[in-house]
């Protein structure tokens, strides 16, 4: 068994398979340039990260779209890239503001017609896009406001079609996802989103940790069953 490294490690890791296999361009690197400088915090997927849920689009031929939590649509680039030229992406802000910067970085990166930000808490959107007969989808990445993970995937079941893939993103923090006594609402959020993973029959989960720029974390990778 390997070690465990320090989180100095961790990040020259990310980098030198960041520099190799998941090189920022001009419009990924703008997209967390603008960010930081409007005051948008950096907590951004990081670019293996991005190239994975592009990877991940991509191999199930995804051509429709949904992301809860937009930021500054650095995760947004990525997936809509991804993405058929006739693909399309939803995705989902509660902030305002921060709507605005991903649309400026989306607008930069050539993907204002693939990509729609919605503004509002994703709970109250979600209506609308049923009332709209949007979806299925075929990939749905979860990333935003964590204690609500578990409606996010309740609905993303319903709205996924058969092979496609629903993708969490912050389900271990740390660790903390074994701790039952973390008074953070988020981790008995996570736990009971790992509940439904394993009693619901329509999909095939796991969770991946991860070490890397943003810390120890981890994401859960659901199928669809088909
Ligand atoms: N997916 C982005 C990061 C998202 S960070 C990336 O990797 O590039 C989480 C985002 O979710 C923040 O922008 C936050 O404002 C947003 N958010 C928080 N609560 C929300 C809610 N109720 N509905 C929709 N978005 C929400
Ligand atoms: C936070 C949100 C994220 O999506 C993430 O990947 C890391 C941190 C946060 O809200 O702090
Ligand atoms: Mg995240």
């Amino acid at each position: 068994m390997f070690g465990p490294a320090d989180q100095e490690t961790w990040i020259r890791v990310d980098e030198y398979v960041s520099d190799l296999l998941a090189p920022d361009d001009e419009a990924l690197e703008h997209s967390v340039a603008g960010a930081v400088e409007a005051g948008l915090p950096a907590i951004q997927v990081s670019p293996p990260q991005g190239k994975l849920l592009a990877l991940l689009a991509r191999s199930i031929g995804a051509r429709k779209a949904l992301e809860f939590g937009t930021l500054g649509g650095y995760s947004t680039i990525w997936l809509g890239r991804a993405l058929p030229a006739d693909g399309h992406l939803i995705t989902l802000e509660y902030e305002p503001s921060y709507a605005e910067v991903a649309r400026v970085n989306l607008e930069r990166a050539g993907l204002a017609e693939k990509v729609q930000v919605r503004v509002g808490p994703a709970l109250e959107t979600l209506p609308t896009l049923e009332d709209e007969g949007a979806g299925p989808f075929d990939l749905i990445f979860i990333d935003a406001d964590k204690v609500h993970t578990p409606e996010y995937f309740a609905w993303s079941v319903e709205h996924t079609r058969p092979g496609g893939l629903i993708v969490a993103d912050n389900v271990v923090r740390g660790g903390a996802l074994v701790d039952e006594s973390d008074p953070d609402p988020a981790i008995p959020a996570q736990r009971r989103f790992h509940e439904m993973l394993a009693a619901e029959p329509r999909v095939e989960a796991t969770t991946i940790q991860t070490v890397g720029v943003k810390g120890y974390d981890g994401f859960s990778i659901a199928l669809v069953n088909g």
